[in-house]
């Protein structure tokens, strides 16, 4: 947070659809389509964080791995963690 410059851009969950313009972005259709959700608590943050790795490895010219979906470290109580990797790689195949 510190690093946060005034002309910094920050999206949000409730932003990202319309970074392309859809009612939903991809990565969120994902989580639907793979019914990732239990309780919630902690899907807007994984959906986010799930963004940031495939602009990142894409930026990078990096293949989506395991690997790098274990860089992810955010927590989920409710243990959905294989859902949230088979969305990552659906959403990611249409961002
Ligand atoms: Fe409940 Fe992740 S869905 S904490």
């Amino acid at each position: 947070m510190s690093q946060i410059k005034p002309t910094d851009e920050i999206t949000t969950i409730e932003g990202l659809p319309a970074t392309v313009g859809q009612d939903l972005h991809p990565m969120q259709q994902a989580w639907l389509d793979e019914d990732v959700s239990q309780c919630g608590y902690c899907q807007p943050g994984q959906i986010m964080a799930a963004v940031a790795k495939v602009k990142q490895l894409r930026a990078a010219g990096r293949p989506i791995t395991d690997d790098e979906l274990d860089q992810i470290r955010n927590i989920c109580r409710c243990g959905t963690y294989s859902r949230i990797r088979t969305a990552i790689q659906a959403g990611a195949q249409k961002m």
